[in-house]
């Protein structure tokens, strides 16, 4: 994405599917929200996406409900205080999942983040005032130079969220944002951040499931970048001295209780890194 762009349309139709998964008769969250702020044009946007890869609101939802979890770890059980989500889209865990004394950082490209404080402005009962908001375009601008400029410390731990982001940047920007993340920290933080294989990225996956899924969010006006099958070399090389990766498949199975090979999981992970080994145990 351009700084000049429009504001992001990914991030309407995962906002869609946070909805819809919001509705299961036994949901893994609720988004109260997200069904207001999806609208019609979020709605319909992942209904055009759903024959093309049908799992998604599953893989959707074990997404948020797997990060939602990290969030409710680090600040109930290790006495996180800052939460920063990068490429925030239209998350709204600050309201969701708010604490006393616990600051939430929303960090996004200006144009979505301004559709965002707009839509928000319309919504009755959101609590705006539940996170700081900086704007960032990762492709050119630093987030740790905007996040201490809203108030943020490096000298604290914190946990950054980095969801649906990865896939959309170029490499030289992945890895200016880790290599950032990984040296400004604060030791004791911890970056959590979903990525896509090479494969995928590169529209040469052997499913065409996977080649329809990657042109469609590209005719969105966010053509999937960067993908990887070890994000561990450029952790590494970033700076980071303890990763984590978890599989969908594994997620799937302790959260909804199966494993479905068919469900195309194969080429979507989670990473976990922190700059130094975490103390306590992460989920
Ligand atoms: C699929 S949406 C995910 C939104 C949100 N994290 C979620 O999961 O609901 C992609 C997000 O990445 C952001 N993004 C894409 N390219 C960016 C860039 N160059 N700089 C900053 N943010 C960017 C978009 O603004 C959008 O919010």
């Amino acid at each position: 994405m351009d700084v000049t762009s429009a504001a992001s349309k990914t991030a309407l139709m995962v906002c869609a599917y946070r909805a819809r998964a919001s509705k299961w008769k036994q949901p893994l969250f609720v988004d109260p929200w997200a069904d207001a702020i999806a609208g019609e044009e979020g709605h319909a946007i992942a209904k055009a996406l759903d024959p093309r890869f049908p799992p998604m609101e599953l893989w959707l939802a074990l997404r948020v409900a797997y990060l939602d979890r990290l969030v409710s770890t680090a600040v109930d059980r290790l006495d996180i205080r800052q939460v920063v989500i990068l490429g925030a889209g239209y998350d709204t865990r600050a309201a969701r999942l708010p604490r006393a004394g616990v600051q939430f950082f929303e960090v996004d490209h200006p144009a979505t983040q301004a559709a965002k404080r707009d839509k928000l402005a319309t919504l009755a009962g959101y609590p705006v005032d539940s996170a700081i908001y900086a704007s960032c375009n990762f492709e050119r601008e630093d987030p740790i130079e905007r996040l201490i400029a809203s108030g943020f410390s490096t000298r604290e731990p914190a946990l950054v969220v980095w969801e649906g982001v990865v896939p959309y940047l170029t490499e030289a920007a992945v890895r200016a944002t880790a290599t950032r993340l990984a040296t400004a920290l604060d030791p004791r933080s911890l970056v959590a951040f979903d990525f896509v294989g090479k494969r995928f990225a590169t529209g040469q996956s052997l499913s065409e499931q996977d080649r329809e899924t990657r042109g469609f969010v590209g005719e969105l006006g966010e053509p999937i970048q960067y993908g990887t099958d070890d994000p561990l070399p450029l952790l590494s090389e970033c700076g980071f001295r303890w990763v984590r990766v978890l599989d969908f498949n594994e997620l799937a199975l302790e959260m909804v209780g199966d494993y479905q090979r068919d469900r195309l999981f194969r080429f979507q992970h989670i990473a976990l890194a922190a700059p130094t080994t975490p103390t306590a145990q992460w989920p």
